[in-house]
């Protein structure tokens, strides 16, 4: 093992070398347009990447792409360097739907907004993502009151009011079905209206081993079913009193190998993970604290269970790209310069 990291090692230095002694091409970033076909496939990997990783809440759809800057990378291939402006979706991650066919939450809805700087490579005409860095907010209150006066905001998913009508939800969708008993997976946002009070919320749900009425008897002997036959579902109800509530959910497919293992883990149990503590969606930048500084349980233990796959990928490509030893190319405003920010797809925020 440590002869090959010694081979590798000298095979890199070597390879710098060679590259340093080599005629000295003066390399030029490419300018492209944020709307240029080459961008926009650029922009889909990268969301797509973006939504695969994404561990909670909803996925997101492009707005517009801000900025793009495209460097040439030695020996071969481009670097891409994109600014995405997104927008939350009404499907939740458990929703099989690809994301083309997910519907952005329309202004009245409170929109969330979501910022993603990315990096990709482009080798032999194809893209993969080097890194990417996000974070959402949702829109101010005020926005949405100049809107409409009446379109209830987000509350907390932390709120006591919240957590019951998820709950009486819940226990009502249970006790009308005659299917499996579910469960709570996570609870995916929540708007209240006052006068009179409605508590609006969405949530995702797994299914047990138990018929809906077999756990009216023994609730506690309920398990979530196997990897092999794991069933999630989503529902969307509204509370007005204790006896008058309206739920609907809807049951997926199982899909074959897709477990959402992390949300899973970090949900059951009866306890809000501590990172949505006090906050009104999920926000984007978690994935990201799962895979850097893991501050809380819950997001290390999406390090260690839900990004494993990804991380090993993304440090060597970063290290071959960013090696501060290889050549850098020579940065600075060129002659031309991009038509940017491109279109908006849906709408300004
Ligand atoms: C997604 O949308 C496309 C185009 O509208 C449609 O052809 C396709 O059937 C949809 N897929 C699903 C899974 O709904
Ligand atoms: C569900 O699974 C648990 C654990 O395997 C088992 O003890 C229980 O009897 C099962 N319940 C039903 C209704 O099959
Ligand atoms: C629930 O409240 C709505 C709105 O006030 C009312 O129209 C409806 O009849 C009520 N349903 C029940 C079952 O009480
Ligand atoms: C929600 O979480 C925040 C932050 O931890 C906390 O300050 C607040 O008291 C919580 N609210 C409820 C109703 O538990």
């Amino acid at each position: 093992m440590k002869v090959l990291v010694a081979l590798l090692l000298l095979v890199q230095l070597l390879s710098c070398k060679a590259l340093h002694l080599g005629p000295f091409h003066p390399l030029h970033p490419r300018v492209i347009d944020c709307d240029d076909p080459e961008s926009e496939e650029a922009a889909a990997v990268a969301l797509d990447y973006i939504n695969a990783h994404h561990l909670h809440g909803y996925k997101y759809a492009l707005n517009s792409i801000e900025k793009i800057q495209v460097l040439p990378r030695r020996p071969t291939g481009e670097l891409f360097k994109l600014e995405l402006d997104l927008l939350e979706t009404v499907c939740h991650i458990v929703n099989p739907l690809p994301i083309e066919n997910c519907t952005v939450r329309p202004l009245t809805d409170h929109v969330v907004e979501g910022d993603c700087d990315v990096k990709l490579l482009k080798l032999d005409g194809s893209f993969s993502v080097l890194s990417t860095k996000c974070h959402s907010t949702p829109d101010s209150a005020e926005d949405i009151t100049q809107i409409c006066a009446d379109c209830p905001i987000l509350a907390l998913l932390n709120d006591t009011q919240v957590i019951t009508a998820v709950d009486l939800a819940l226990t009502q969708y249970n006790r009308e079905q005659d299917g499996a008993y579910f469960k709570l997976l996570e609870i995916g946002r929540a708007q209240i209206q006052h006068f009179p009070d409605i508590v609006s919320v969405e949530f995702a749900v797994v299914a047990t081993n138990c018929s809906a009425k077999d756990a009216q008897d023994h609730v506690d002997d309920c398990e979530l079913l196997p990897k092999d036959l794991v069933q999630f579902g989503f529902c969307n109800a509204a509370i007005l009193t204790k006896n008058n509530i309206t739920v609907s959910c809807t049951v997926y497919e199982h899909q074959p190998g897709v477990t959402h293992h992390h949300l899973i883990h970090d949900h059951l149990g009866g306890q809000l993970p501590t990172m949505v503590q006090g906050f009104k969606h999920h926000d984007l930048r978690h994935f990201h604290h799962g895979s850097a500084h893991g501050t809380s349980e819950s997001s290390s233990a999406e390090a260690s269970v839900g990004l494993k796959p990804a991380i090993p990928v993304v440090k060597r490509d970063v290290g071959a790209v960013l090696d501060p030893a290889s050549p850098r190319p020579p940065v600075g405003p060129g002659p031309k310069h991009p038509i940017c920010p491109g279109r908006i797809r849906h709408f300004q925020v």
